[in-house]
């Protein structure tokens, strides 16, 4: 791999490494791009930022890019990386209790449970030793969020590993790390024992998974840190670890949280002002004021990650009126495509505010107040939509599988256009690139339905997607391309005012 293709991907740019080669770009150019180059070379904003800030990350902190090439002989790299250790508890007492060929089968099933959940958040696994299993969050491929994605991973695996039937009762304890590591195939005295990974992440996470309890999971202070909200935790304490000089804190994950942080993201920053895209707020606001009037209207925002698409609506939801209007957002999540109604059933748990410590009776009652007196048949089909136990109370749901989700689909759309009836409805709807397929359907026959009400749908996606609604008066597509140069300019400086 060339040192350009190497420092791209290690800053989560590896999609441009043939864009960077076609332009003849090489490490020793980096610092000279400009913003202009660029936009040139076909990095959409976003990018360009990461970009930016990668190269000041790089020259400030003294590992000048040209200065990895000098390594050149030595095929491996730095790189932020989150490293798990999962571990068999009582793997031994196992080994002496059951036949080896039963043994065997409870390895296998234990193994591939994990591998399952690893690869479905992205994750690698790096080496089995005996009955654990090391894996990486990171490398080869990098996201934004690898500690969340290593956390998300590690409580499907401990509620996951008890539910194997098998010739044993099976518990897990994990332990994560985040941190610098080399990574690659490196021959040195410090190479970690696989030769895959060295540094003191791995070791740290090894000392933390050592620590936990069965059953449970405990994170280093810098996962912790990046994987922040997403989760509960309680703080362990500060230990004294073998090969540590500093104590380190060891914080326990007990649950996720039903926000993810494209919500936080959007909620919990100090936006700076909208720069630019004056004709495309302008569309906007036209259409919702022609919705609010009671032409229902359907506005498609698209482009590239990092363009803009959730700022442009963002400026519209701040700037309509409180109060005037009712706003339903739903955001889908790139961990929950394939679930059913996802970004509805999480707005639901929201409006309802239901919580863990509730008993079932008073989440009922919650799902009933925010449903306005359903009868009897309604409450138990959004009971069982939010995975509330209604029998108790209700009796049983006697239904076939395809009625409960066509009066599922009808109790979800009545909930979505309650609101309409006596006041605009702006319904935002957040990358609907990760849309499971019966939320899709339920927004196709939203849309069919929206051209006398007041209500608008805003639906943002990365181009790849497209929700395939046939072209009528009432929709608009809003394409959002690169901003010019002076904007950009102006966004950079924005940001560093704002300390985004
Ligand atoms: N026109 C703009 N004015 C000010 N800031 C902007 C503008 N466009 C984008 N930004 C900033 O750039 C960053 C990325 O934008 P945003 O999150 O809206 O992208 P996106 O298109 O929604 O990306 P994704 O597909 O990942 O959701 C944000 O910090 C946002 O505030
Ligand atoms: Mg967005």
């Amino acid at each position: 791999m060339a040192e350009i293709e190497r420092w791209l991907s290690k800053h989560g740019l590896a999609k441009y490494a043939s864009a960077f080669a076609d332009n003849e770009i090489e490490l020793g150019d980096l610092t000279e791009l400009t913003d202009e180059d660029l936009v040139t070379i076909g990095l959409p904003l976003g990018r360009r930022r990461r970009f930016m800030k990668a190269v000041r990350a790089t020259t400030d902190g003294n590992a000048r890019p040209q200065n990895t090439a000098l390594g050149a002989s030595i095929v491996a790299e730095r790189r932020q990386l989150t490293v798990m250790f999962i571990d068999l508890v009582g793997s031994t007492e196992i080994s002496q209790r059951v036949d080896p060929e039963d043994l065997a089968e409870v390895l296998r099933l234990f193994k591939e449970t994990c591998a399952a959940s690893v690869a479905d958040f992205d994750g690698q696994i790096a080496s089995y030793y005996g009955d654990g299993i090391m894996v990486f969050f990171g490398f080869p491929l990098a996201h934004e969020e690898d500690p969340e994605r290593a956390i998300r991973a590690g409580l499907r695996i401990i509620r996951e590993v008890p539910e194997i039937r098998t010739h044993a009762k099976l518990q897990v304890r994990i332990g994560i790390a985040t941190g610098l590591v080399v990574v690659g195939d490196l021959r040195g005295e410090k190479m970690f024992e696989d030769g895959t990974a060295m540094g003191e992440t791995p070791n740290l996470a090894a000392r933390l998974q050592a620590m936990a309890e069965p059953g449970t999971m405990i994170v280093s202070p810098r996962t912790h840190q990046l994987a922040g909200g997403a989760f509960d935790y309680v703080l362990q304490g500060s230990f004294k670890l073998k090969g540590f000089t500093k104590e380190v804190e060891a914080w326990q994950v007990i649950g996720a949280r039903d926000t993810d942080s494209r919500f936080r993201r959007v909620e919990g920053a100090a936006l700076g002002p909208l720069i630019g895209r004056i004709t495309e707020y302008e569309t906007l606001s036209d259409k919702w004021k022609l919705a609010s009037e009671g032409e229902g209207q359907i506005v498609l925002v698209s482009g590239e990650p990092g363009i803009g698409k959730s700022r442009l609506i963002e400026e519209l939801r701040q700037k309509a009126p409180q109060g005037a209007h009712e706003q339903i957002r739903l955001q889908c999540s790139p961990y929950h495509f394939a679930s059913s109604f996802y970004p509805i059933i999480r707005r639901l748990h929201h409006v309802a505010d239901l919580r863990s410590e509730d008993s079932d009776e008073a989440k009922l009652d919650k799902i009933s107040s925010i449903l306005k007196d359903p009868s009897d048949q309604v409450l138990r089909l959004a009971a069982s939509l939010l995975s509330v136990p209604f029998e108790d109370r209700l009796g049983p749901l006697t239904l076939t599988p395809q009625q409960i989700m066509d009066e599922t689909h009808e109790i979800l759309l009545d909930h979505l256009l309650a609101d309409a009836s006596d006041k605009p409805v702006l319904l935002l709807f957040e990358d609907a690139h990760w849309l499971d397929p019966t939320t899709k359907a339920l927004m196709d026959r939203l849309v069919d339905r929206l051209r006398d009400l007041p209500m608008m749908v805003v639906m943002t996606f990365r181009p790849e997607f497209d929700p395939g609604w046939a072209l009528q008066s009432n929709l608009t597509k809003v394409v959002l391309r690169q901003l010019d140069f002076q904007d950009v300019k102006r966004i950079a400086n924005e940001g560093s005012i704002t300390g985004q």
